[in-house]
C-alpha cells in the first residue's frame, strides 16, 4: 500500500441530514466531543443560538464568519481522519445543503423518534439517492415518548423506500428508556442521563442475570422484542449499505450523549473511504479514482468571507484524487489558468489553519476574489471536469428593479456574481431586459438585497414575479426555437446561458410539455 492509499483508506467524509429540530446540531456537537475535537459540549449549540438570535440580516457578515468556520470540521478519531461537513439547517438554504451532499462519501440521517420521517428528510434523502450515498440512521430523542421503534422502521422503509437494518434496539422509551441492546455485539448499554457519557454500565449477553437485576420485568420484554426483531427485520448487509439500498439504524438520545459513541464507531467502521468520482475527460466519461497519483478536486461551495468589501471569498474544494500540498500549482480547468495555491486553509474542528497537505476526502478552502466558480474542477494539469453537482429548480421568483437607473451595470454585475456563488439563480428572459431572480427559499432574497447594498452600493427593489417553477430545457433545437419564439417572456437564459422555461403555473408547464414532446423539462441542472 502506498502512503497515499493509507491516507485515503483512513478518510471518512460525511454530512448529517435531518429535518430542522430533529437534533442535527446537538448530534454534531456530541460527535465532536466524543471525537475529542472539542473539550466542552456547548460550543456548537452556542454558535447555532447566536445564528438564530440574529434574525436581522444586518448581522450578516458576522454570521458568515461563523458559518465559514463551522462549515467543515476535521478531527482524528481512532485510526481515521473524519471530515464532518455542515449543512445549513435553515430550510431556505437547502440548495447549499444539496451541493454539500455531492462532496461527501456518506451521510448520517437523524430522525426524531416523536415526529418520525419529516418533509425535509424526504427531500434530502432523495438527493442522497441521486448518487446512492450510503446512509447511517440515528433515531434520536428516545428519552421522550415517541413512536414505537418497529413503526419508525416501517415508516422509514415505506416513506423513504430504503431497507432498515437495526444495529441497536432500544429498551423502552421516554420515562422507561433504559438503554440499547447491540444486536451484533450481544451487549447491553444502560442509559443514565446523569453519567458523564450517558452510559452507566455495559454488560454482555441477553441472558445475563445482571440484566434482570438492573431493569426487572423490562428484561423479559427485551428478550421477546429481540426475538421478534431478529425474525422480522433485515440483517445488516455491508454490500447493500454501501450501495445505498439499506440503512443501518442506531437508537439514542443525542442531548444525553447516549448512542453517540456507537454511531461514531459505525462511521469509522462501516462507512466508506473516498470513492471514485464521475468526470469527463474531453468528451469521454470516466471515473477518477482517489488513488490516481495526480491531484484533482471540485468546488462545491463558495462563501463570502469576513470582509465583504474586499469581495474575498472562500471556495470549498473537495479533494478527489492525489495529494495536495501547499504552494502547489494547480490548473483551473474551465479557464485554463494555472494558479499557485499558497494560502489554502483546512478546517480542524477547533479552528482554521493553513493547509500543508490534504488527501482525497479532505476539504480545502481557497481564498479568492470571485475568480473561482461553483462546480469548477482543479487538477494538476489534466483536462478533467467532475460532473454531477446539481443546481435545483428555484421555487420563488422576484423581478429585480433598481432605485437609481444609473447603477444598472453594478446591479447586473452584483446579481451575476452572487449567482455564481450559488446564493440565488439569475434568469434573463429572451425578450426584454428584465432580471429575474430565483431562489429555493425566500430568505435568500433578503440576503441578496443586503449584499447588493453593502458590497455593490446598489439599492434593489424586488417585485413579485408571476412564475411558480423553473425547468431547464434540453433536447430538440428546432422545438426549442419554436418555444422561445412563441413564449419569449417565459423562456430565459440562466447564468451559464442555458435555456430555462419559467412556468407561470403547472397548467402551462404541462401544456408546453405536451406541445413540445422532443424537449425535456428538467428540475435540476448540473453545474459542472
Ligand atoms: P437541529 O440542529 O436539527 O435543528 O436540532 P437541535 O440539535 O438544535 O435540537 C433541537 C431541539 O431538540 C433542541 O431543543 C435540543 O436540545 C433537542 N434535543 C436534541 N437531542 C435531544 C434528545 O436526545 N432528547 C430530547 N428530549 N431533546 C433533544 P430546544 O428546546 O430547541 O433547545 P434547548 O433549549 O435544548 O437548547
Amino acid at each position: 500500500m502506498t502512503a497515499l492509499d493509507t491516507e485515503i483508506s483512513r478518510r471518512r467524509t460525511f454530512a448529517i441530514i435531518s429535518h430542522p429540530d430533529a437534533g442535527k446540531t446537538t448530534l454534531t456537537e456530541k460527535l465532536l466531543w466524543f471525537g475529542g475535537a472539542i473539550q466542552v459540549a456547548g460550543e456548537v449549540r452556542a454558535r447555532k443560538a447566536s445564528r438564530h438570535a440574529t434574525s436581522d440580516w444586518m448581522e450578516l457578515e458576522k454570521q458568515r464568519g461563523i458559518s465559514v468556520t463551522s462549515s467543515v470540521m476535521q478531527f482524528p478519531y481512532r485510526e481515521c481522519m473524519v471530515n464532518l461537513l455542515d449543512t445549513p439547517g435553515h430550510e431556505d438554504f437547502s440548495e447549499d445543503t444539496y451541493r454539500t451532499l455531492t462532496a461527501v462519501d456518506s451521510a448520517v440521517m437523524v430522525i426524531d423518534s416523536v415526529n418520525g420521517v419529516e418533509a425535509q428528510t424526504i427531500k434530502l434523502l432523495n438527493v442522497c439517492r441521486m448518487r446512492d450515498t450510503p446512509i447511517l440512521t440515528f433515531i434520536n430523542k428516545l428519552d421522550r415518548e415517541g413512536k414505537e421503534p418497529i413503526d419508525l422502521l416501517d415508516e422509514i422503509e415505506s416513506v423513504l423506500g430504503i431497507e432498515c437494518a437495526p444495529m441497536t434496539w432500544p429498551i423502552g422509551m421516554g420515562k422507561r428508556f433504559r438503554g440499547v441492546y447491540h444486536l451484533y455485539d450481544d451487549a447491553i448499554a444502560f442509559f443514565d442521563p446523569q453519567a458523564e457519557k450517558g452510559t452507566s454500565e455495559t454488560i454482555q449477553g441477553l441472558d445475563n442475570p445482571r440484566l434482570d437485576e438492573l431493569i426487572g420485568s423490562q428484561a423479559d420484554e427485551l428478550r421477546t422484542d429481540i426475538e421478534l426483531v431478529r425474525g422480522a427485520s433485515h440483517a445488516f448487509c455491508a454490500k447493500k449499505y454501501l450501495a445505498g439500498k439499506q440503512t443501518p439504524v442506531f437508537f439514542g438520545s443525542a442531548v444525553n450523549n447516549f448512542g453517540v459513541q456507537s454511531l461514531l464507531d459505525a462511521v469509522v467502521e462501516l462507512s466508506p473511504a473516498p470513492q471514485a468520482r464521475p468526470a469527463l475527460q474531453g468528451d469521454a466519461a470516466r471515473q477518477v479514482a482517489p488513488g490516481e497519483g495526480k491531484f484533482s478536486g471540485f468546488v462545491f461551495k463558495i462563501q463570502a468571507n469576513m470582509d465583504p468589501k474586499h469581495r474575498d471569498r472562500i471556495a470549498f474544494l473537495r479533494v478527489c484524487s492525489g495529494r495536495f500540498e501547499r504552494g502547489m500549482k494547480v490548473k483551473q480547468v474551465a479557464g485554463g489558468k494555472t494558479l499557485s495555491v499558497n494560502n489554502a486553509i483546512t478546517f480542524m474542528a477547533r479552528d482554521r489553519s493553513t493547509t500543508d497537505e490534504a488527501f482525497p476526502g479532505d476539504i480545502i478552502g481557497i481564498p479568492n476574489h470571485g475568480t473561482i466558480r461553483l462546480g469548477e474542477t482543479f487538477t494538476e494539469g489534466e483536462d478533467l471536469r467532475f460532473t454531477g453537482i446539481p443546481s435545483f429548480a428555484p421555487e420563488h421568483f422576484r423581478l429585480a428593479r433598481i432605485a437609481n437607473p444609473l447603477k444598472i451595470k453594478q446591479l447586473q454585475k452584483g446579481l451575476q456574481q452572487l449567482a455564481e456563488e450559488g446564493a440565488t439563480q439569475l434568469f434573463r428572459p429572451v425578450s426584454g431586459s428584465d432580471l429575474i431572480l430565483g431562489a429555493v427559499g425566500t430568505l435568500q432574497f433578503d440576503v441578496v438585497a443586503h449584499r447588493l447594498e453593502h458590497e455593490y452600493g446598489v439599492q434593489v427593489i424586488f417585485e413579485p414575479y408571476n412564475c411558480s417553477t423553473a425547468r431547464w430545457i434540453k433536447g430538440d433545437e428546432g422545438e426549442l426555437r419554436q418555444l422561445s419564439e412563441r413564449y419569449s417572456a417565459n423562456v430565459a437564459l440562466d447564468g451559464a446561458d442555458d435555456p430555462v422555461y419559467l412556468a407561470p403555473n403547472n397548467v402551462y408547464l404541462n401544456m408546453v410539455k405536451e406541445k413540445y414532446p422532443k424537449l425535456q423539462f428538467l428540475e435540476a441542472r448540473e453545474v459542472a
